[in-house]
């Protein structure tokens, strides 16, 4: 008999076991007919090497606590299900870059300093409202992202598969290997973004906008480098994986315990969150997140109330550590204005510097009149709106935004300056999940909410240390 998988830097006391997550009855989990296969998956994940190092998950810390004490600005965006396809260079180069221009127009019209974090490399998994899909006469059940079935409507393919466990790991390693290549080995340099979207359509009032950004960051650059200033400051950019921690199984496989600290850290990627969902007080998802030493995101809709967001942040942060805990709102463009400002106040109540960030995205979906599920443009600037206007006053620092978008000219959220139509909706709706921004309503994106930052009054203090 083959001795059994060997488990190398295995997790202490410090982490709940699995069975102990398990007796929690985590929600969302997919049911597998085969135990035995997704032993031996967990085992084989359980002995793989981190995707990410521990201390690079403090360094996102020290850049969130800068931005929970509103002197940075987070900038997290990106696909709402990533799926295996999707792994090329041209797919995750499209991503990158559609952040990183939103992330220069942020800083250099805002002067804000601008903390990158992707919804990528491991954000494969999705909670679902429904657990069956029904078309015509067949039911299956619900795609539940490329961590657990297959898109296809077919029985095969909707069926759960641990061996995608792997898969994820794999397309994870592949995703940030390429993303670290990118943003330490040139192509992110400061001098090089007008090329980024070179492409673009001239006469758009985005892209001159854009163009005309690029050249003064390019005047700018060539007096610093004139006048001495070590020109490897703008060849690389810090940037950070992060996704939804859904899947229990997997996410208790890629904790570790960090060699320098004996501490347990995620290190599936640099920050994970807790989804609207699964953000029960005494569920799974709470429990294993309290183990872990990486910065946290929570997820808060409208069914939260203040006492809800109370208890998680006392339960997730009990140590007031700035940069633990980033509340993800996503209420709605009609319910900000309403819900949000309760929520802070008793949040701030506490003492605690938590970062604010605002996810338009999810609290404005809807069905269009030709059945696709889609967002309008106008509602998510709406939500923005309002969320800047909660934290002017009450004097608060909105700390980011967070966003699904993809750098392809995809059409899925309707308006925009392109004025995307439900029609258009047909032409190219690619997305696997909810319907994302696409490069052109990203950008424009961007400049709404640096128009918003640099009206304001209270400005971000100190730049030290930070990067563009
Ligand atoms: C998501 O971010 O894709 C998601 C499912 O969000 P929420 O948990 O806020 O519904
Ligand atoms: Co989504």
């Amino acid at each position: 008999m083959r001795p059994k998988t060997v488990t190398v830097d295995a997790v202490t006391d410090t982490v709940p076991s699995l069975d102990a997550l398990h007796a929690l009855r985590p929600v969302q989990q997919p049911v597998y007919d085969d135990p035995e296969a997704v032993d031996k998956v967990l085992g084989q994940l359980r002995s793989l090497p981190p995707l990410v190092f521990a201390g690079e998950c403090d360094d996102l810390k020290a850049k969130l606590a800068e931005a929970a004490q509103g002197r940075a600005f987070i900038l997290q965006g990106g696909d709402c299900a990533e799926t295996f396809d999707a792994v090329t260079a041209s797919s995750i180069r499209g991503r990158l870059r559609v952040l990183l221009s939103m992330a220069v127009v942020l800083t250099y019209a805002a002067e804000v300093p601008v903390v990158k974090i992707g919804r990528i490399a491991g954000q494969f998994a999705k909670p679902r409202s429904a657990e069956w899909e029904t078309r015509g006469d067949v039911t299956l059940p619900a795609y539940r992202g490329d961590a657990v079935n297959g898109f296809d409507f077919t029985v095969e393919a909707r069926r759960n598969d641990p061996g995608r466990l792997l898969q994820v790991y794999n397309a994870s390693a592949a995703t940030l290997n390429l993303v670290r290549a990118f943003t330490k080995g040139g192509f992110a340099d400061l001098r090089s973004m007008h090329s980024w979207n070179a492409d673009f359509v001239r006469t758009a009032h985005v892209s001159a906008r854009y163009e005309q950004i690029t050249a003064e960051i390019d005047r700018a650059l060539a007096f610093m480098i004139a006048c001495g200033v070590e020109d490897d400051a703008f060849r690389t950019v810090d940037f950070y994986a992060s996704h939804e921690a859904l899947l229990i199984d997997y996410e208790h496989a890629l904790t570790r315990i960090d060699s320098r600290t004996a501490s347990a850290y995620n290190v599936g990627g640099h920050l994970l969150w807790i989804g609207d969902r699964t953000r029960q007080l005494d569920g799974a998802h709470v429990e294993l997140m309290k183990a872990l030493r990486n910065p946290l995101g929570v997820k808060v809709g409208p069914s939260a109330s203040p006492a809800d967001v109370v208890a998680l942040v006392e339960a997730l942060d009990p140590d007031h550590e700035p940069g633990r805990l980033t509340l993800i709102c996503r209420m709605g463009a009609s319910q900000v204005r309403s819900a949000l400002p309760p929520i802070i106040e008793a949040v701030e109540a506490t003492g605690r510097k938590v970062c604010w960030v605002c996810d338009p995205m999810h609290g404005n979906t809807f069905s269009s009149a030709n059945g696709y599920k889609t967002r309008s443009f106008a509602d998510v600037t709406e939500e923005v709106d309002g969320f800047f206007d909660v934290h002017a006053s009450l004097g608060t620092w909105p700390g980011g935004i967070h966003v699904e978008l993809t750098g392809d000219d995809v059409t899925e959220c309707v308006g925009g300056v392109g004025e995307l139509k439900e029609e258009d909706l047909a032409h190219r709706y690619e997305t696997l999940c909810d319907p994302r921004l696409n490069r052109t309503q990203s950008l424009e994106l961007a400049f709404m909410v640096a128009d918003r930052l640099s009206a304001m009054e209270r400005r971000p203090m100190d730049f030290v240390g930070m990067d563009f």
